[in-house]
């Protein structure tokens, strides 16, 4: 489901060691399994290697086998369809072991397909892969060419299911054959090879030039040629685009691990988007167009998952705050099956860090079918949420690389900011948003600075505990929900965040002796009342930790952030929020950047 590909074809190469480096590239979207199968031209040769586990295993196997050949595809599984284990690895062979594939997403009528027209062929794995190899074997010896065979399998997938396919054929050493339904496949350009990858971060030390393939399209990439065809079967052509990504920008360096590196890049993201976005005079540059569909619309919905559907509950309070435009957000796995009632002049922003969340992606093709504009703001240009919204724009924060997301939500929440204060009658609202994005840079430096203080803090109030609850109000309520999530998913630490104000509507029940319970305070008019929500766990025996702002700070506060303008506190506070969940984390001696279960990019609903 969020498995990874590479394919690599060219003269004179030795594939498998290129393979073997784009799968450890991937391997910060999670997996279970590994595997890749390598052909040699010259020597006529060929091989499987399949391994559980993690990449560096696979290395092993592959190096003690020696290993050969120009051409090959590689692949790492996260298991849905049969457990992980080297069977279920990919590549799946068929039969007479012609060809070999592999495969990211969900073949939703794998069982009907099978009972179809596979019934007395044996299987050796519990996976949907199979059944699309075995399929392209059969329609093959039914008298079909390879290319017809994959186009036959692909018709005969239903609406729900998604694919990205990379399929090699011992007839044809050297080539490889691509297919893709609403899973991400990139085709990489060399001078005497070329590459298919899941994720351009994979293939950036080979390639920086990149062709997209479209839902539904078909490809054939040999070492000095790469043929497109539309779902129709008719040849066309699309040009490369270029990638500007430093190769070494994926590499995590003296960090230990990513999700470190990237709180430490927060202040750089923020400059980045002040260099970008307000380039002149702090006067915001982010395109006509947009700025005049936004000013016309009577609403905006922001649309997100996760840390981005947080983000967005910041944004709306500028949208409306400072541009005057009402804002709801929604989750998309919800919006896309319980459309709200609309008002008459929709916009639509979609946050998503990688661009490719199937649940957001479902609701941009429901409301491009309604004929609505829309804005996504994506981490990853030319993603499939970048090309399918009417505009695009990117955050600018480097490769995302933990599965916690951390430096994108900085930037989705500036990014916002910025266009906000673009919409925004200026004179009136008395801010300049250049100064105040510098101001929380160096604000978010000092934090990171001084991080090994909250390295103690988590030792004596996280690890231990299997609970913990973050509160706020205002604006604060939003960021406590991000700062649960954080907690959470890379501590395993069953964490809430709420309304401070809703503490006694239900959660004080769960308040017991040495429960904590961290407040976030930016904002003078409501700090009374959340100390007041404090003390009454505090009577229950919480243990408790304040997270404030220098302007309501008293001498009890534990930690005193700069004050910065009142909605944008979320930029600041979240920062040692992201601190104490990556602690916790490290000091239960967990996996930091792979958490269990969860993977970087989610491309099924
Ligand atoms: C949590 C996290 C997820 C993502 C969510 C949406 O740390 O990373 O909650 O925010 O899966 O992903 P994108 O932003 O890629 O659409």
């Amino acid at each position: 489901m969020f498995c990874g590909i590479v394919g690599f074809t060219g003269k004179n190469y030795q594939s498998a060691p290129i393979l073997l480096k784009g799968l450890q590239k991937l391997e910060y979207r999670g997996y279970d399994s590994a595997g890749l199968f390598v052909s040699d031209q010259a020597l006529g040769t060929d091989q499987l290697v399949k391994e559980n586990g993690r990449v560096s295993e696979l290395e092993k196997l592959v190096s003690s086998k020696n290993v050969t050949g120009n051409a090959g595809i590689a692949h790492t599984r996260w298991a849905t369809h049969g457990v992980p284990s080297v069977n279920n690895a990919h590549p799946h062979v068929s039969a007479d072991g012609r060809f070999y594939l592999v495969h990211n997403g969900v073949i939703e009528n794998y069982i009907e397909l099978k009972e179809n027209y596979l019934k007395n062929v044996e299987f050796h794995s519990d996976t949907d892969t199979e059944v699309a190899v075995q399929l392209i074997d059969k329609f093959v010896k039914d008298g079909l060419t390879t290319f017809e065979a994959l186009k036959k399998l692909i018709s005969l997938l239903d609406n729900n299911s998604a694919y990205g396919f990379l399929l090699m054929d011992r007839e044809e050493p050297e080539r490889m054959y691509v297919a893709k339904q609403k899973s991400p496949l990139l085709i990489g350009i060399g001078s005497d090879f070329n590459v298919v990858t899941s994720d351009a971060v994979a293939m950036l030390d080979q390639t920086h030039d990149f062709i997209e393939l479209h839902d539904g399209e078909i490809a054939i990439v040999d070492p000095d040629n790469v043929q497109l065809f539309a779902a129709n079967g008719d040849a066309i052509s699309r040009e490369a685009f270029h990638l500007d990504i430093d190769a070494t920008e994926t590499d995590k360096g003296a960090y230990p691990f990513y999700m470190l590196k990237e709180i430490d890049e927060q202040p750089v993201v923020i400059r980045q988007l002040i260099s970008r976005y307000l380039p002149k005079d702090g006067q915001p540059q982010i395109g006509e167009g947009i700025v005049k569909d936004m000013l016309a619309a009577d609403r905006i919905y922001i649309i997100a998952a996760g840390t981005s559907y947080h983000a967005g509950l910041v944004g709306a309070r500028l949208f409306e705050r400072w541009a005057g435009i009402p804002t709801e957000v929604h989750v998309s796995s919800e919006f896309a099956y319980e459309q709200p009632l609309l008002s008459e002049k929709p916009f639509f922003i979609f946050l998503s860090q990688s661009g490719e969340t199937a649940d957001s992606r479902e609701v941009l093709q429901n409301i491009n079918a309604q004929g609505f504009k829309s804005l996504t703001l994506t981490n990853v240009e030319k993603s499939t949420l970048w090309r399918e919204a009417t505009y695009a724009l990117p955050l600018l924060a480097g490769p995302e690389i933990a599965v916690a997301s951390t430096k994108a939500y900085v930037a989705q929440v500036t990014l916002q900011a910025i266009l906000a204060y673009a919409l925004a009658d200026r004179e009136q609202l008395h801010l300049n948003l250049e100064q105040e994005l510098s101001k929380i840079a160096i604000a978010i430096q000092g934090i990171i600075d001084d991080k090994e203080q909250l390295q103690e803090v988590a030792k004596n109030l996280l690890v231990e505990s299997p609970n913990a609850f973050f509160i706020g109000r205002g604006i604060d309520s939003t960021v406590v929900l991000e700062a649960a999530l954080k907690l959470k998913e890379i501590s395993y630490v069953q964490t809430e965040g709420f309304a401070a104000g809703e503490l006694k509507h239900g959660t004080l029940a769960l308040i017991e002796e040495d429960t904590p319970v961290i407040a976030i305070m930016t904002q003078p008019r409501l700090a009374g009342l959340v100390r007041g929500n404090l003390a009454e766990t505090q009577a229950r025996g919480s243990k408790t930790y304040t997270i404030v702002t220098q302007k309501i700070a008293t001498e009890e506060d534990d930690l005193v952030l700069p004050d910065v303008n009142e909605l944008l506190t979320p930029l600041v506070s979240v920062v040692p929020a992201q601190l104490l969940a990556y602690y916790t984390s490290l000091e239960r001696g967990l996996d930091v950047d792979h958490p269990r279960n969860l993977a970087k990019s989610v491309t099924v609903q």
